[in-house]
């Protein structure tokens, strides 16, 4: 149509001589003189300046075809800082494609839009370098994943997304049903059980770029519309899994960054928990929680007469960690569930600074700073509790003092293997399933769960066969060996307090379907959001996704949710309740 030759933001002193016709928006025009004016023209591969008659009417997003001859520019004119800042485009002529209203923010520069806004007119926002470079980068993933799991022998299967409900343990989307008036699908929180049937089915191994849909709180790294890389493979263990997901996501690093992770060590959950605080550690930086219960054997400190008590250092805060920031840290502690903080500064010849210091011996206080190589400069924070609260408290502390920004660190890929099977017990003392209730126990522990019978406390040391793939300290994806005997099934639904009815109702066709020969199988999925936002170097998912919606769930640019007309909700057999004040 225009004959567009190049595009914007390759044209290069190579190319000077060559008469060039290229498309795009303005993104900015400057007076040249009497007659003349620069137009900074741009596409989705940069901006290029181009001189015209200053007689033309060209206002900032007018969407251009310029034709012109590349030429240098003069050497005082020549921009560093721009791909093409060597050339411009002279004696151009100019076609306007489209005219445009003045865009509601600057698109090239963006600084403080309010994010609402940018989403209300995504599609400007979505103009911007960033945001160019971001879906374009998941793009790239999509493509490396899918390229490598098929050259792994894993076979693409849609399952659908209109279902019953699935174990994921986040709240449902559901539709109503207009043939079956009073009934619901609701929408997939993953394909799970689907992936599962595949298995029985004899498709061996499975993936899938699988859009799922959960009603809960958005958060950074949350959204209620998500894609995993979903994966299912039978007669394999769980390194069998782990050795197919690293390769996934080192094909996918390897095509943003150019460089192919090779380290995936693995972790076992107890570990990462007591050295860390947490089961997806982030492994950056140091700060490891240091074990301190048996130096406080004997105190006096009425505090610290607990069952698990342990610290972290930070290391040269002390000018920096003023008495208020101290206090503000040990209210957040307070909130995360703590008992208290104790915090000692170190001063200069080891002199230490701390509001319970009269409470604990010399020896104590030299055994603490010693465990967390604490030295002049230095700031220790302690917690006593049980084992749990205690390192969950201090690993929260640790990521609040120590984490640190999204581009910084590289990019540490870690397993966390060995999970609990139960991660709680709930107010009826039926243990809480850390993952959903299809998870294998870990084969050492089998004894144990017999053995625990409803004793919650020794259920919860039960592992389980699942695991998690870390990076940076966010989960990256969840997976584990599934269970396909019935016995044991059925031992895991017992525990529960699932019975035979409620399991036939909610997962009977799974479990008629493990009847006629379930391959022994394990699987994974991770989130392509979170994957991508990392490589990106963007601490919200929203960035890397097209069109998401905002911290409160709704969709400014669509208004999406809306209410529906009555004719509609007749149609489903619906009725709307008045909404309580
Ligand atoms: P899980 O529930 O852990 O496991 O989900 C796997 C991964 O999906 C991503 N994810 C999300 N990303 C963005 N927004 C959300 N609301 C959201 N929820 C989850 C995370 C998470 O680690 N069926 C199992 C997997 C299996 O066992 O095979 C599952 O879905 O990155
Ligand atoms: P209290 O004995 O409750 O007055 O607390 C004395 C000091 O010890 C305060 O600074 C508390 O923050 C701290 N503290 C109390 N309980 C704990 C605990 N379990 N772990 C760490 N610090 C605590």
């Amino acid at each position: 149509m225009t004959n567009r030759t190049d595009y914007c933001g390759t044209l290069t002193t190579a190319d000077v001589g060559r008469s060039v016709t290229v498309c795009g928006w303005v993104s900015k025009r400057r007076e040249h003189g009497e007659h003349l004016a620069f137009v900074d023209l741009r596409d989705h591969t940069g901006i290029v300046q181009c001189v015209v008659d200053k007689a033309r009417d060209l206002r900032s997003e007018y969407v251009l075809a310029i034709t012109g001859i590349v030429r240098e520019r003069p050497d005082d004119t020549i921009n560093a800082a721009l791909a093409t800042g060597a050339i411009e485009i002279g004696d151009a002529t100019v076609e306007v494609l489209s005219v445009a209203e003045p865009p509601p923010f600057q698109i090239d520069s963006r600084v403080d839009v309010d994010e609402t806004i940018r989403i209300r007119h995504r599609y400007l926002d979505l103009r911007n370098k960033r945001m160019q470079s971001n879906l374009r980068t998941r793009a790239k993933v999509n493509s490396a994943i899918r390229n490598g799991m098929e050259s792994e022998g894993f076979v693409e299967v849609e399952t659908p997304m209109l279902i019953a409900s699935t174990p994921e343990g986040a709240r449902d989307f559901v539709v109503p049903s207009r043939l079956k008036p009073g009934s619901f699908y609701a929408l997939p929180q993953s394909p799970q059980l689907f992936k599962q049937l595949c298995m029985v089915g004899g498709i061996d191994r499975y993936f899938q770029i699988a859009r799922c849909m959960r009603d809960e709180d958005l958060r950074a790294d949350r959204q209620f519309e998500f894609s995993q890389l979903d994966m299912e493979m039978s007669f394999a263990d769980g390194d069998d899994v782990r050795a197919a997901v690293s390769e996934a996501v080192a094909l996918a690093t390897e095509a943003v960054t150019g460089s192919r992770p090779t380290e995936f060590p693995e972790m076992s959950w107890h570990d990462a928990m007591n050295r860390f605080g947490s089961d997806k550690p982030d492994v950056r930086f140091a700060m490891e929680l240091a074990e301190l219960t048996d130096l406080f054997s004997d105190t006096g400190f009425k505090a610290f007469q607990a069952p698990c008590i342990k610290g972290i250092c930070m290391k040269g805060a002390a000018d920096e960690l003023g008495r208020n920031k101290l206090d503000n840290l040990t209210d957040a502690a307070k909130r995360w569930g703590a008992k208290g903080l104790v915090w000692l500064k170190v001063g200069e010849d080891g002199e230490v600074t701390s509001p319970v210091a009269k409470f604990m011996s010399e020896s104590e206080i030299a055994g603490v700073l010693e465990r967390l190589g604490a030295e002049t400069g230095d700031v220790c924070f302690l917690v006593a509790d049980g084992w749990r609260k205690t390192v969950h408290i201090l690993g929260l502390l640790r990521i609040e003092l120590g984490r640190p920004a999204v581009t910084e660190g590289g990019l540490n890929f870690l397993w966390v293997v060995d999970f609990p099977l139960f991660e709680d017990v709930d107010e009826a003392g039926n243990p809480v399933p850390a993952h959903h209730p299809f998870t294998m126990p870990h084969a050492d522990d089998v004894e144990l769960l017999a053995a625990a019978g409803s004793d919650p406390q020794r259920l919860l040391d039960v592992r389980s066969q699942a695991y998690d793939l870390v990076l940076n300290g966010w989960e990256l994806g969840s997976g584990s060996v599934r269970i396909h005997r019935g016995d044991i099934q059925q031992q895991i639904f017992d525990l529960l307090g699932i019975s035979e009815e409620e399991a036939q109702r909610k997962f009977g066709f799974l479990l008629d379907a493990f009847r006629f020969g379930a391959p022994p199988h394990a699987g994974f999925a991770f989130g392509i959001d979170r994957l991508v936002a990392l490589l990106c170097g963007e601490e919200n998912i929203r960035e890397v996704i097209a069109f998401p919606k905002t911290q409160s769930g709704g969709d400014p640019l669509t208004n999406a949710p809306t209410p529906i007309d009555d004719a509609q909700l007749d149609e489903l057999g619906l009725r709307v309740l008045p909404q309580p004040e």
